[in-house]
């Protein structure tokens, strides 16, 4: 596990990362987006340092996840171990519970047939990962469904160089690339479910340009997020920060 310094003072932590006060006010700043990312919610990213080097993204099929260690250091334990008291606690226990799960069953062969996302720090640290069923949920839409995101916990409230950028952001931005690559290069309809009061969740989808269906919450207080055909990427943020996506 990555250990990280958080600091009030401009500079490197003990691991040799850079923490944001490193980022002028003026790049901090620029760290709140404008906008209302979700209906009543409303709030600063809480960015705490940034990444020392570039991430790689790789999509694989789930079969190379079963009984590999790929996913051997990806913790959601700050979140799963919440004692919710807030709707919006609440909310990030119950996603993480669910992410874990389903990475716990991809791993053990339950969830075939599926692509999975790994998003790594090219020094080598797992930074976020995603997995993908191009068939959809088998339930409401037959078009790509994002089924899980998460970033690993030792990357929480970290930026990517650009010091705008968060970890989970580029994570989704790296799924939506698998999306397009697994569809042949067009860019299909595709959709995510995300808890009403999952605000860093709703953040991320939000910026990729998935739209709120906020008619359709589910009984599990899930709003369905869709992105729709055709829709470009924004432009990348530069191999500096992001190597491209490629199929492993
Ligand atoms: C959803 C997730 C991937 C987002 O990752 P991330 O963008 O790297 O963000 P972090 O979790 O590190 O949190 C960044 C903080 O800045 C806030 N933030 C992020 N983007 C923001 C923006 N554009 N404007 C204002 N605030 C923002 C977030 O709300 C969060 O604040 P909080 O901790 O007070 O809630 C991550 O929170 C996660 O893995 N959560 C657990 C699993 C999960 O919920 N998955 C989604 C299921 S749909």
């Amino acid at each position: 596990m990555h250990t990280k310094t958080k600091s009030s003072t401009s500079g490197t932590g003990s691991d040799g990362r850079l923490v944001v006060p490193a980022c002028s006010p003026e790049t901090i700043s620029r760290l709140t987006r404008a906008g209302t990312p979700a209906e009543g919610i409303v709030g600063e990213i809480r960015a705490r340092w940034v990444l020392k080097g570039p991430v790689e993204a790789k999509v694989v099929d789930s079969s190379a996840i079963v009984g590999a260690n790929l996913l051997a250091s990806f913790d959601l334990s700050k979140e799963t171990s919440i004692q919710p008291t807030t709707q919006a606690q609440f909310a990030k226990k119950k996603a993480a519970d669910e992410v874990m799960s389903e990475l716990q069953m991809l791993q053990t062969g339950h969830m075939p047939g599926r692509k999975v996302v790994l998003v790594s720090e090219v020094s080598g640290g797992l930074v976020g990962c995603a997995i993908i069923s191009m068939k959809g949920d088998g339930r409401l839409k037959r078009v790509p469904y994002i089924e899980s995101i998460a970033r690993n916990d030792p990357y929480e409230h970290a930026v990517l160089r650009d010091c705008a950028t968060s970890v989970g952001a580029i994570t989704l931005r790296a799924t939506v690339e698998a999306v397009v690559l697994e569809a042949g290069g067009t860019v299909p309809e595709m959709f995510a479910r995300v808890r009403l009061f999952n605000r860093p969740s709703h953040y991320i989808f939000k910026e990729l340009e998935f739209e709120s269906r906020s008619r359709l919450v589910t009984e599990t207080q899930q709003v369905i997020v869709v992105r729709t055909a055709g829709l470009a990427l924004p432009e990348p943020v530069g191999e500096k920060l992001y190597m491209p996506l490629r199929r492993a």
